[in-house]
C-alpha cells in the first residue's frame, strides 16, 4: 500500500487571515487565490506494518517538527486505525519561509493517503481534509485561479477559471530563504485575539473577494492588482496592531514593493502580494515577466527570484 502525488503552491490573492473554528480549522472568511505550476512538493505514503510509528522523511531528512500535523492529516483520511507509514516529502522551494509550503505539502497528503488507503474520498472532501491541516491547502486541491468559500461546518473550493484562460506570471523574490519566526496559524489567533483591526478585516472581505471575482471575469489584471494589494496590506496591517506585533518583513520586501511600483509607473502591468513571511510575489503578464524578474533580481537584499507559471490542482503520480 503505497501511493505518491505532488501539489502546487498557492499563492492567496484576497488573505486567509483568522479562524471561526479553531478546532475543526476553518477560516473566518472565503479567500481567492491562484496555484503555482513550476514549484512543487511531491508526498510519498507508504504503509508498513513494520514500523511501530510513523515517519517523516522532509527532503531525505527526518523530521520530527511537522510528524504529529502529518499523521493526524492521515488519520483523518484513513482513520485512526490504520498501519503506520513513512512519508517521504520533497519540495524544489524553500520551505516554511512564507511561500505556502505546508498547501502544497497537506494538499498532496491527502490525495496520495486516500491513494494509498484506497479511500475514495471525492475532491471536495479531500479539500475539507487538507483545510482541516492547514487552511490555505484546501484550494492547492484545484489549478488556475481558486476561490474558498465557506459553507456551514465546512469549506468548499471552486476553480474560477483555469490557467490557460488567463496564464500570468508569478515571479517570486526571496528576501530571507530561513523559517519564519511564528507560523502563521499562531500569528492568525494573535491578531484574532488582539488586533484591533481584526474584525473590520473580516467584516470587508466579501466586498474584496466580490471585486476580486469580477476582475478575474473579465480579466482585468489593473483591477485585481488594485485589490490584492489593498488587501494585502490590509492583513498586514491588521499583523502589525496585534500584541505582540507580527512584523514579517524585512528591508528587502519593503524594496521589492519599492521596485513593483517603480515598474507600475512605467507602465508595467504588474502588483505584488506578500504572505507570512519576507518574500514579495508579483503577479505579472508572461510578457511581462522577464523584465519584472530582473528588475527584482536587481533590488537590493534579493538573493534569489524564481519565475513560475500557473498550473493545475494536486493530482497522483505513478509509483
Ligand atoms: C498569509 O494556511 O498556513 O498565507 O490553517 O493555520 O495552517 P493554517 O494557516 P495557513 O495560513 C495561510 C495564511 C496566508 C494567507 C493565505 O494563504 O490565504
Amino acid at each position: 500500500m503505497q501511493a505518491q502525488a505532488r501539489a502546487q503552491p498557492n499563492i492567496a490573492l484576497i488573505k486567509y487571515w483568522g479562524k471561526r473554528d479553531l478546532a475543526r480549522n476553518l477560516p473566518a472568511t472565503g479567500s481567492i487565490s491562484l496555484t503555482l505550476a513550476d514549484l512543487f512538493t511531491e508526498m510519498r505514503v507508504i504503509a508498513d506494518d513494520a514500523l511501530r510509528e510513523d515517519v517523516l522523511l522532509v527532503n531525505g531528512d527526518e523530521s520530527r517538527t511537522m510528524l504529529a500535523r502529518v499523521s493526524a492529516c492521515i488519520d483523518q483520511v484513513a482513520g485512526d486505525r490504520r498501519p503506520a507509514v513513512r512519508v517521504e516529502s520533497h519540495s524544489n522551494f524553500p520551505i516554511a519561509a512564507g511561500l505556502a509550503s505546508s498547501a502544497a505539502a497537506f494538499a498532496a497528503l491527502v490525495v496520495a493517503a486516500d491513494a494509498a488507503f484506497e479511500t475514495r474520498k471525492t475532491p471536495h472532501q479531500l479539500a475539507n481534509l487538507a483545510g482541516r491541516a492547514s487552511g490555505s491547502a484546501a484550494r492547492s486541491l484545484l489549478g488556475g485561479f481558486v476561490e474558498l468559500r465557506n459553507r456551514p461546518d465546512e469549506v468548499e473550493v471552486a476553480t474560477l477559471l483555469p490557467a490557460v484562460d488567463w496564464p500570468l506570471q508569478v515571479v517570486v523574490a526571496i528576501t530571507a530563504p530561513g523559517p519564519k519566526p511564528v507560523s502563521s496559524g499562531d500569528a492568525m489567533e494573535i491578531s484574532r485575539k488582539t488586533s484591533p483591526f481584526y474584525d473590520r478585516w473580516v467584516e470587508q472581505q466579501s466586498a474584496d473577494l466580490g471585486e476580486a471575482r469580477a476582475a478575474i471575469e473579465t480579466r482585468d489584471l489593473r483591477r485585481l492588482g488594485a485589490v490584492a494589494e489593498h488587501n494585502c496590506l490590509k492583513m498586514h496591517s491588521v499583523m502589525w496592531a496585534s500584541r505582540p506585533p507580527l512584523t514579517y518583513w524585512n528591508s528587502a520586501t519593503v524594496a521589492c514593493m519599492q521596485t513593483v511600483r517603480d515598474l507600475q509607473a512605467g507602465g508595467t502591468e504588474v502588483f505584488f502580494t506578500i504572505d507570512a513571511g519576507p518574500q514579495l510575489k508579483a503577479v505579472c503578464s508572461a510578457a511581462a515577466a522577464p523584465a519584472v524578474r530582473d528588475a527584482l533580481a536587481a533590488t537590493a537584499g534579493v538573493g534569489d527570484v524564481m519565475v513560475s507559471g500557473l498550473g493545475g490542482g494536486a493530482g497522483t503520480l505513478a509509483t
